[in-house]
């Protein structure tokens, strides 16, 4: 049932390809301009004129919330929150009427996320699902929504289901956006061929396992890590260092790589491995100061770069090379050399990474 590989986790590492394109099927078609979420048909147009989104969500579902966040807000210029569905529910937060909610999980039986879609329910939000799990609790409770169709995810630290919601919430927010006309329609052209390929960027990046199992068996015995990234990779250092401490139990955190110097930077010195997300965007020369910064201090650099990067791997010890890409999509990419990273650490360091110590597949209790 594992297919050949050792481990769920791996297992589904690899399904990227096919869980993103599956997620995808009949939804985009670059050519002809398609872009359509059956189950989101009469929503794209109320969506189009709300003036606030909420999302809520936990864990790595709450990361691809902070992706949406990035995208909804620069395509569509629509003010977005992202909200850790625990918090949320507790706080009485302001909800009014016209209001959208968009509730991410995998399972979609995550308890802190049901009790806030109830709430925000019974304040007059419309609430959208973005679910894994077909016929689940959550897309039972909401008004609509969207599957992510990644198919069953064994593995407790999730990986193909984080990659297909960016994607459901990316077509989301580029087919509201158009809806809008926030989207000129070259960039809506741009972005769903760009989608389209997606898919073979993940292969690509899948080729280079070999290099990242090196560089793990390096960082096997690191008692700490640090996730970098700005823009629309900081949900990916976030989504990186979850992945690590869940499944190896190395002590990780994620930060924007421009809050470093608020802190952080204290913990650096030739211990420290930090891993940044210093792809070519429009963060680029930012992140490399960043990189100088740690560098300076003897930090070990992991960057994650675009194919083609002659400056950083003069900088960084290890580097990993990734496709370039609309800015935008850059983590459904981005994310997978992160996925393999902690796989392979945890593996070298004999942990069990399909069942992590105290962690359960689906949060059923607040
Ligand atoms: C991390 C992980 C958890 C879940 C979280 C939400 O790898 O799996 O952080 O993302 O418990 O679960 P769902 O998405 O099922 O609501």
């Amino acid at each position: 049932e594992k297919g050949g590989y050792e481990h769920f986790m791996l297992k589904e590492i690899y399904e990227q390809p096919r869980s993103v394109a599956d997620c995808m099927r009949g939804r985009v078609n670059a050519d002809s301009g398609l872009l359509v979420l059956g189950g989101l048909r009469d929503y794209v147009d109320k969506l189009a004129k709300t003036k606030r989104i909420v999302i809520v969500a936990c864990g790595t579902s709450w990361h691809a919330g902070l992706v949406a966040e990035y995208i909804f807000e620069e395509l569509a210029r629509i003010n977005v929150e992202v909200e850790y569905a625990s918090e949320f529910r507790y706080r009485n937060p302001i909800i009014k009427e016209g209001d959208f909610v968009i509730a991410i999980s995998q399972s979609g039986e995550t308890a802190d996320t049901l009790a806030a879609i109830e709430l925000a329910k019974s304040k007059g939000a419309t609430i959208i699902g973005v679910c894994n799990v077909v016929g689940s609790s959550i897309p039972r409770a909401t008004h609509a929504g969207a599957y992510t169709h990644a198919g069953p995810e064994i593995g407790v630290a999730s990986t193909k289901a984080f990659t297909a919601q960016v994607t459901v919430l990316a077509m989301m927010a580029i087919a509201v956006a158009r809806k809008k006309g926030t989207l000129h329609e070259d960039t809506f052209r741009r972005l769903l061929f760009e989608l389209e390929r997606i898919p073979s960027k993940i292969e690509t990046v899948l080729k280079t396992d070999e290099k990242i199992k090196e560089i793990a068996a390096q960082f096997k015995d690191s008692r700490n890590f640090i996730y970098l990234g700005r823009g629309y990779n900081f949900p990916v250092a976030l989504e990186g260092a979850l992945k690590l401490k869940e499944i190896s139990y190395i002590h990780a955190e994620g930060y924007p790589a421009a809050e470093m110097k608020h802190g952080p930077i204290a913990l650096i010195d030739e211990e420290m491995p930090v891993v940044f997300i210093a792809t070519k965007d429009s963060s680029y020369e930012k992140v490399v100061s960043n990189i100088q910064e740690v560098k300076a201090r003897k930090g070990k650099v992991i960057a994650i770069v675009t194919e083609g990067d002659k400056l950083i791997p003069t900088m960084a010890d290890y580097t990993i090379e990734i496709p370039a890409m609309h800015e935008a999509l850059i983590p459904l990419v981005a994310t997978i050399p992160l996925q393999l990273l902690s796989y392979h650490i945890a593996v070298l360091r004999g942990c069990n990474v399909d069942q992590p110590r105290n962690l359960a597949k689906s949060v059923t209790v607040e």
